[in-house]
C-alpha cells in the first residue's frame, strides 16, 4: 500500500499536474480545446460535478460541504454558490498550496503545454461572484481524516476512489461524516490501475466466480446500508496533455442520500 501511495503522490506532486489540473479545472473551451471538431460537451467538468449532480432542493439552510479529493478547487469554490461552509481536501501538498493561493488571491499565473516544451502563459481565475470567504482547503487523507472534521450536507468524491490505496477505508467513513437527508455525489472513470490501487482493493473490473464485477453494484454493497441510491448520471470530461492529446473519459456519477 505505501509502495503505491507514493507512486500516486509523485505525480500528484509535480509541474505537471499541476498546469494540466488547472487547465481542467479553469482553462476557458479555446484553451483546453482548440479543435472546433472535438468533444465540446466534456469541457468544464468540475462545474458539472457541482451543477449537474447536486441536488440543491435537497439543501438545508446554511449547508455545509466536502469536497474529498478537491485538487486545485474548482469544484470546491462551485459548491460555494449553494454552500455557507465548503472545505476542499486533497493528499496532494501542491494542489492545497495552489488551492490556497486561488482562495486568497482569486487567480495565479501558470503555464500549459503546446508540444514539448513549448508552454502558453495563463491565469487560472475562480469566478468574481463566487464568496472565496466560505471556502478553506487542507491536505489531507480520505482514508484518515481527522476525526474532527464534523459533519456535512454534501459530500463530493470526484474521480478519486479508483486513485485509493483503498478505497473501502474511505467509504466505510462516509455515514458518519454525512448528516441525514445529506448527499454523497461520487463520480469514477473506474480506471483501476494497480500503480495506485492494489487489485484485492478495486472495487469493479475484475471476474469473481466466473462473473464480472462492476464498479457500481460494489458501490452498491458497501453504501446502501446508510444511503439510498438516488440517481446515476454520464458526465464526459477531457483533460489536455498538450494541444495535439487529450484524455476523454466518461466518468459514472452516483448520488445518495444519507437515510
Ligand atoms: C483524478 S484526480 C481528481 C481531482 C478532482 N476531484 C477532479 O475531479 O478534477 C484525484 C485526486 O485525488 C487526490 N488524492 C489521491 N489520493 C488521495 C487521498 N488518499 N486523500 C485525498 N486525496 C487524494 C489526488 O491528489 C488528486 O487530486
Amino acid at each position: 500500500m505505501e509502495a503505491n501511495l507514493i507512486k500516486m503522490t509523485d505525480f500528484y506532486e509535480s509541474d505537471r499536474a499541476v498546469a494540466e489540473y488547472l487547465l481542467f479545472h479553469y482553462g476557458s473551451a479555446g484553451q483546453v480545446l482548440p479543435w472546433a471538431f472535438g468533444p465540446a460537451g466534456a469541457l468544464d467538468y468540475p462545474v458539472r460535478c457541482v451543477s449537474e449532480c447536486l441536488e440543491m432542493a435537497r439543501l438545508p439552510a446554511r449547508p455545509r460541504a466536502l469536497d474529498l479529493g478537491c485538487a486545485v478547487g474548482r469544484s470546491t469554490f462551485e459548491l460555494a454558490r449553494h454552500c455557507s461552509e465548503v472545505i476542499g481536501m486533497d493528499y496532494s501538498h501542491r494542489f492545497i498550496e495552489v488551492a490556497r493561493h486561488l482562495q486568497q488571491h482569486g487567480s495565479v499565473s501558470y503555464a500549459y503545454v503546446e508540444e514539448g516544451r513549448l508552454t502558453t502563459p495563463a491565469t487560472a481565475k475562480v469566478p468574481a461572484e463566487i464568496h472565496r470567504d466560505r471556502v478553506t482547503f487542507e491536505q489531507g487523507d480520505a482514508q484518515a481524516m481527522r476525526p474532527d472534521l464534523g459533519t456535512f450536507d454534501v459530500l463530493l468524491m470526484a474521480n478519486l476512489v479508483d486513485r485509493l490505496p483503498d478505497p473501502r477505508r474511505c467509504l466505510g467513513s462516509l455515514s458518519s461524516l454525512v448528516r441525514a437527508g445529506g448527499q454523497v455525489i461520487l463520480t469514477t472513470p473506474c480506471t483501476w490501475l494497480e500503480d495506485y490501487t492494489a487489485r484485492p482493493h478495486w472495487l469493479g473490473g475484475f471476474e469473481e466466480n466466473g462473473r464480472p464485477v462492476r464498479t457500481l453494484q460494489t458501490l452498491q454493497a458497501l453504501l446502501e446500508p446508510h444511503f439510498t441510491l438516488a440517481r446515476t448520471l454520464d458526465l464526459p470530461f477531457l483533460i489536455r496533455e498538450h494541444a495535439r492529446k487529450f484524455q476523454w473519459s466518461v466518468a459514472q456519477a452516483t448520488v445518495w442520500i444519507r437515510r
